[in-house]
């Protein structure tokens, strides 16, 4: 019977896989676990329910130790998009992978439509925001409501097009009144998300609020802390099939939907957005006024 991660696992999980990605290593083999191995790994490990019907002969600790290997596994098994080299036809992969998703608890809370992300598949300059709205639940496409015409003309002042950019969420589902999503929605939805910045491999990637910008970088600190910046990054988890892709710059910067609120910030935006024009060698385009 297929069993969904603990949410506290699947965060060890995360943070050991990043470890070990930073480090530059990306393939695992599956080796048995003896008694002896699954008692000592499972000291620096998290532990996770255990049916007792399936591990009723093991030891606690041993069977926990199994089910954390056992876990691994199902977050490291390689990609049906890798080795794919066209990034519209990995997205299209990634797209039927994630099916009718019911895999956190949105799937039934709501939600009209899956919202997987739009743009342009090669482009170098991708948008990340927290969660799709009314209007993108119901369009099927990320950032169409207001908080999605602010995002364009932002793009629009960066001398570019919405077409020209891909633009994508932390989660795909409509949080239920549009209330943040919860932790655990993030780190389920999340890894596809990685995958669709592994197979497009942008030279920079925006995140939109602190929402996207924590659960991208998996830190925790303010926007205030988090922006001005440009951060190394790598999607977690999974490798591109471009060994050359050495990962992409992160940028922080305020939510349009933060700044339709408190329209005084939109200077500081546009720092931000500036920071990342020099960096792709984007001129904003002349004033018509
Ligand atoms: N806010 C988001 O974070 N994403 C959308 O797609 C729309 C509004």
């Amino acid at each position: 019977m297929p069993r969904t991660l603990d949410p506290e696992l699947r965060r060890a999980l995360a943070a050991r896989i990043r470890y070990y990605n930073e480090m530059g290593i990306y393939d695992f083999y599956r080796r048995e676990t003896s008694g002896e191995v699954a008692e000592a790994a499972v000291s620096d490990a998290v532990a996770v329910p255990i049916q007792p019907e399936s591990r009723e002969e093991m030891s606690p600790r041993k069977a926990a130790a199994v089910a954390v290997e056992e876990n691994i596994f199902e977050v490291l098994a390689p990609k049906p998009e890798q080795g794919v080299s066209d990034p519209a036809k990995g997205l299209k992969i990634i797209r039927e992978d994630l099916g009718d998703c019911t895999r956190c608890p949105l799937h039934k809370q709501g939600r009209k439509q899956i919202v997987f992300g739009v743009g342009n598949p090669a482009t170098d300059l991708m948008f990340v925001g927290e969660g799709p709205g009314a209007d993108e639940d119901q369009q099927g496409e990320p950032f169409v409501g207001r908080a999605g015409q602010l995002l364009n003309n932002m793009i629009k002042a960066m001398g570019i097009t919405r077409e020209q950019v891909y633009i994508a969420n932390i989660v795909k589902c409509r949080p239920p009144g549009n209330r943040t999503p919860e932790r655990e929605e993030c780190e389920t939805c999340s890894p596809f998300l990685m995958r669709q910045i592994a197979v497009i491999k942008p030279k920079v990637v925006v995140a939109l609020g602190a929402v996207a910008a924590k659960t991208l970088l998996a830190m925790n600190a303010s926007m205030a802390q988090l922006r001005g910046r440009f951060y190394d990054f790598k999607p977690a988890g999974v490798r591109s099939n471009d060994p050359n892709w050495e990962g992409c710059k992160l940028a922080v910067t305020y939510h349009p939907a933060f700044l339709l609120r408190d329209p005084r910030q939109k200077g500081e935006a546009w720092k931000d957005l500036q920071m990342v024009m020099k960096e792709l060698g984007l001129k904003a385009p002349k004033s018509t006024t």
